[in-house]
This record gives C-alpha cells, structure tokens and sequence, in this order.
C-alpha cells in the first residue's frame, strides 16, 4: 500500500516508518522538521520536508505520495507546554490538521490513521478507561486532540474518509535504530536516563502527593513498536473509529525511577517537585477493543523491558540524533 506518514521523523512516527517499510508497504514522510529529525526518517522512504500550515505544499504531498492512507502524527504533544502556549496547540493540532484532511478528500485518500491520545479524557472517574469513558479534558492538548477526532467524525459523514483514531497512552521505548529525542525534554523515562548517562545531577519528579499508592502518577506505559505495530494493523484491517492503546496495567514515577536504575545498573537521584499543572494522577487503559476489533495486544508489556530498549538506545546515542 501506499502510505503517507504525516510527522514521520518524530519519536512515534520514525518508529512507524520503519516498521510499514519492513512490511513491505511504500512510504512516504511528510514533515517539517520543527520537532523531527533528518536523521530518524528510514531512507527506504521519500521524503517531503513541507508544513502542514503550507495548505499547498500538503497537498502536492500527498498528491505525488499516491497516498491510500494517511498516518497523521503530525502533532504538538506536551501536556506541560500546552497549558502555557494553547494558541500554539490548537493552531497546529487542529488548523495544520485540517490542511491535511483536506488534502486527503482532494486526493482522493481512502483512509486516516490518527494519533489520538489518552489526554481527551481528562481525570477519569473509574479504571481502566475504556473508549466510552467521557471525555473532558483538562488541558489544551487533550482539547486540541478531542476536537480533531470530532472533525475526523464529520469527515467520514461527509466525505465517506475513514478513520481510525488511536488514543495513545503513554509511549516509550525504542526500536533498535530510532528512538526518543525532542529538542527539550520533558518526558520522564529519557529524563531519567540523561542522569544515568551522567548528563543531569538529578531527576525531577512532579508531585508526590497524588492519591496513588506511592503518591506519584501512574501511567499506562506502551512500547512504541507495539505502537507502531498497531498501525500497520489499522490499515489493513477494515476497523474504524476510536481505539485505546495502552497495556491495561500502570506504573508509577516512583516504579519508573526504579526500572531505569535497574536496566542503566546505576542511581538516579531524584527531587520531589510540586505537581505539574495539567496532570491527571492516574491513567491506565483497558485495551479490549483494540484486541476484539483488531487483534493487537501489546508485545513487550514490562516497564523494565521497555525501559530497557529506552537505555539501549540512548546509550549508543547519548546526544539523540546529534550523536
Ligand atoms: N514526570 C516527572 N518528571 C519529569 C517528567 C515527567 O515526574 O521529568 C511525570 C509527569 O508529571 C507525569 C509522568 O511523569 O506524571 C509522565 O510524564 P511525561 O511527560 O513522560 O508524559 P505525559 O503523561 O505528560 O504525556 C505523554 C505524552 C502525551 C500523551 C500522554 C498520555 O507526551 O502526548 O503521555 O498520558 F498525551
């Protein structure tokens, strides 16, 4: 198939690409390189280095990809920066998205990919979250992507483009080529193994105090070849709609924190931090639609594995994509 990943020189995206070339599928990368890098984009693909607010250079891109399907992951996607930047959030994540909506139904695409995110639910009221827990997100980004699956909604009534949104929980891990690297950090797991790597005295850890067994947040960690391998997935099968990916199981900062000492065999020093605004203290998936529809159950399940893979590559990249 011929398919365009729209964001695939990021964190998620290269990991994509990589994955839909070994199957065998023709790829194109539409990026612009703001968060990406030349670097995580797998040479078997063609590269369009293009906006999505450039509505017409979106749209020669996925003219001359011959796209069927699009994988949009092509996205702003810090909790923390959207509380203090919304406008940035809602431009991107939306206006930039229409862009390439419109392009699709212009070229006829017959299928979208969406990278969701488990942010449009906001606190959930009861565990695990299921696709039917109401969605009331508590920061922009969670808004800004809650609003972008409604379009993809009215799309599909008006233009017959189908769907499928992924709501990601909490990505992580590397393949053995591409990994995590964003040009400010704020993720926990490679904040944690830059002090490892003896790049940072310390890691912060926001808040403690949550209502959690150890008082820091849980979270639903995924690997992102498992990520990935959804992907593929979702284009070949005929599902469509909202679908959570996460494991179904949390893990704290705290169990994090240990994991990565565990796979670098070194200590990370830690300091408590208030809490982070934006964050909810508890997110895990139930990921029994996915698995019921469309036959993905997540592969590496451990944190410690996943971490593991994290560490790996960091330790052979020790300055991301600049080493
Ligand atoms: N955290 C720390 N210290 C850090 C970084 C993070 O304690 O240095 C904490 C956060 O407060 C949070 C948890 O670790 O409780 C995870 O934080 P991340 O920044 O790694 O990830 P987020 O949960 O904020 O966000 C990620 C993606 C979003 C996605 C979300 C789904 O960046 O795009 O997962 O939960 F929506």
């Amino acid at each position: 198939m011929n398919v365009l990943v729209a964001g695939g020189a990021g964190y998620i995206g290269s990991a994509c690409v990589e994955f839909l070339c070994d199957a065998g599928h023709r790829v194109s990368v539409l990026d612009d390189l703001s968060e990406g890098h030349r670097q995580a984009i797998d040479p078997r693909s063609r590269f369009f280095h293009a906006c999505l607010a450039d509505r017409e250079a979106t749209r020669e891109a996925v003219r001359q990809s011959e796209a069927e399907a699009i994988l949009h992951l092509a996205a702003f996607a810090l909790v923390g920066e959207s509380m203090t930047h919304p406008g940035k959030y809602f431009f991107n994540n939306i206006s930039c998205g229409l862009n390439l909506l419109e392009a699709a139904v212009a070229c006829r695409v017959r299928k979208i990919v969406f990278s969701s995110t488990c942010a449009t639910y906001g606190i959930p009221a009861a565990l695990p979250m299921t696709e039917s827990t109401p969605q009331n997100p508590i920061n922009p980004y969670g808004e800004s992507k809650r609003s972008f699956e409604r379009i993809l909604h009215w799309f599909r009534e008006a233009h017959g483009l189908d769907f499928v949104a992924f709501r990601y929980f909490n990505a992580a891990g590397a393949t053995p080529r591409f990994g995590e690297h964003h040009r400010v950090e704020t993720h926990l797991i490679p904040n944690l193994l830059k002090v490892a790597l003896g790049q940072a005295a310390e890691a912060m850890i926001f808040g403690t105090d949550y209502p959690t067994p150890d008082g820091t947040c849980v979270r639903d960690y995924i690997h992102v070849l498992d990520i990935a391998r959804a992907h593929a997935l979702a284009l070949q099968s005929g599902a469509s709609g909202f679908y959570n990916l996460g494991s179904g199981s949390g893990c704290s900062v705290r169990e994090v924190l240990h994991a990565c000492e565990a796979a670098s065999g070194r200590t990370i020093p830690v300091k408590a931090m208030p809490r982070r605004p934006g964050d909810p203290p508890v997110l895990i998936a139930s990921p029994e639609k996915v698995r019921l529809e469309l036959g993905w159950i997540p592969t590496h399940t451990s944190v410690r594995e996943i971490v593991a893979s994290a560490w790996a590559w960091h330790q052979r990249h020790p300055h991301g994509y600049h080493s």
